[in-house]
């Protein structure tokens, strides 16, 4: 039996996580999960001065609204607080030649970590050496042609890389700069598909076993290579700095036995990225200038306590930049209420995409969060969940949201937080036509990737 105020309101209703609660206003964003300028006016979300609604009416949904002052001010925030220090956009979260120009425009550096990303920032014109290329199973091909690049600095992740190296500049007489991937062994609070500094995983050498150090000695050794540091990632999304002041110690420690034993001052140092960002009300990330100010004191109070000069710092924040930047546009197409065993109900709102588009709800169990973007509803709120159109029960975009109750097809949901990993990750299973990024700014909605078409896809079909 439907309750008049709604399926909320009948016996039995669902109450979602015990840190869900229902807003006091269904209708109102909660600041810390949208990009800067976001904001409702009369009910219409408008990011970058732009109402989304606007933006949708000619690009249709789903569709990633990008917006640019924000994902700016973030990267200049990183590059601010972090002086003295580079900074490395991780383009993995989120890359594309309009956005690795930003990148460049703002002071940032760029990793990179496939061949694929570097062609991408090479079409935008950044400078090679201001680019940093990542991988735990580069080819010769692909070193062959960092290495005719001059590419800033190869983070070699195995042995065999730096053997493939050695070939390589013993064949060609260039010179590589190189960084060395290092486990620290510490097992950072987060999802276990994305710590990557404990040992049983597949990135870096192991300090512990003595990997590292080996990789270290005989890249110092090699005449063609430059040997430029240590470089420690230990996963995503972390909050704790505690994870940060281990991985320090461990590799600083490492730094200063390699002066020791091998008389190698190494000039630099990268500590990776992993910065947390706001997905829900449960989320509280640092801000740039304290991560720093932290960050600063572990590093200052490592090198005192090992007698050492500090090398010259890097990090990689990827998420941390993009991810408050994007919000995802979908149309609601479905509305189904479903009764479960107890007879209690949970409404299944269905959007036009789906784990297609933001693959992290079904990958990580993440939690998002999502509003209404096109109007005000005095209804009251309906405890959801968003789900996409893909052929599967797991194709979950937002496992528990408050909704108005009379969410209905045709209306527009919104959901934050989705720069970092969503557009990056996407696939085109069920033959899904990957969503276009939208730039914003001062009103006016520029495509930066387009949407896919069905010809993109019988491209690569020739059968
Ligand atoms: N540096 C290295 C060497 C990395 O492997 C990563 C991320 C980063 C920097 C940037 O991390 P961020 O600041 O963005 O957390 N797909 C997963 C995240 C995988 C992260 C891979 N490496 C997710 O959606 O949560």
């Amino acid at each position: 039996m439907t309750h008049e105020a709604g399926w909320a309101h009948a016996p039995g209703a669902l109450r979602g996580p015990a840190w869900l609660s229902a807003p006091a206003d269904v209708n109102a964003l909660v600041p810390q999960l949208w990009s800067s300028t976001a904001h409702k006016r009369d009910g219409d979300l408008v990011v970058g001065g732009i109402a989304v609604a606007d933006v949708v009416a000619e690009h249709t949904t789903p569709a990633y609204v990008l917006d640019e002052e924000d994902f700016r001010g973030r990267a200049r925030a990183f590059r601010d607080a972090f002086e003295g220090w580079d900074v490395y956009y991780a383009g993995k979260a989120f890359l594309c030649t309009e956005v690795a120009r930003w990148v460049a425009d703002e002071g940032l550096h760029l990793d990179v970590c496939s061949g694929g990303e570097l062609t991408v920032a090479l079409r935008a014109g950044v400078d090679p050496r201001l680019i940093g290329y990542h991988g735990n199973n580069k080819t010769v091909a692909e070193l062959r042609r960092a290495v005719a690049l001059g590419v800033g600095r190869i983070i070699v992740d195995s042995l065999t890389e730096v053997e493939r190296l050695e070939m390589i500049t013993r064949d060609t007489g260039l010179t590589a700069r190189v960084m060395v991937r290092v486990t620290a062994g510490v097992e950072a609070h987060t999802h276990e598909y994305i710590a990557t500094a404990h040992e049983d995983q597949k990135f870096g050498l192991s300090i512990t076993s003595g990997d590292a150090l080996e990789a270290v000695r005989r890249l110092a050794a090699a005449p063609g290579i430059e040997l430029l540091g240590l470089h420690s990632h230990i996963g995503s999304q972390i909050f704790d700095a505690a994870g940060f002041e281990v991985a320090a110690r461990r590799v600083l420690g490492l730094h200063a036995r390699v002066a020791d034993e091998l008389g190698v001052t190494m000039p630099e140092m990268d500590l990776g990225g992993g910065f947390g960002i706001a997905y829900t009300t449960q989320d509280d990330p640092s801000t740039p200038a304290a991560l720093a100010e932290a960050m600063r004191a572990i590093v200052a109070h490592e090198c005192r306590a090992l007698g050492i000069e500090q090398p010259r710092f890097s990090i990689e924040p990827g998420r941390a930049i993009v991810g408050p930047s994007m919000c995802t546009v979908y149309t609601v197409g479905t509305v189904k209420p479903v009764t479960l065993d107890a007879g209690a109900v949970r409404t299944y709102v269905s959007v036009d995409g789906g784990m297609s588009d933001n693959i992290r709800t079904a990958l990580y169990d993440a939690d998002y969060s999502c509003t209404l973007a096109a109007r005000d509803s005095d209804a009251p709120a309906l405890l959801a969940r968003v789900v996409g159109k893909h052929c599967e029960a797991g194709d979950i975009v937002v496992r528990d949201e408050f909704l108005p109750a009379d969410v209905a097809p045709g209306d527009l949901l919104a959901v934050p937080g989705t720069g970092a990993y969503c557009r990056s990750m996407a696939s085109n299973y069920n033959h899904a036509l990957r969503p276009p990024v939208i730039a914003v700014r001062d009103g006016v909605a520029r495509v930066v990737v387009r949407r896919e078409t069905e010809d993109d896809l019988l491209a690569t079909d020739v059968g």
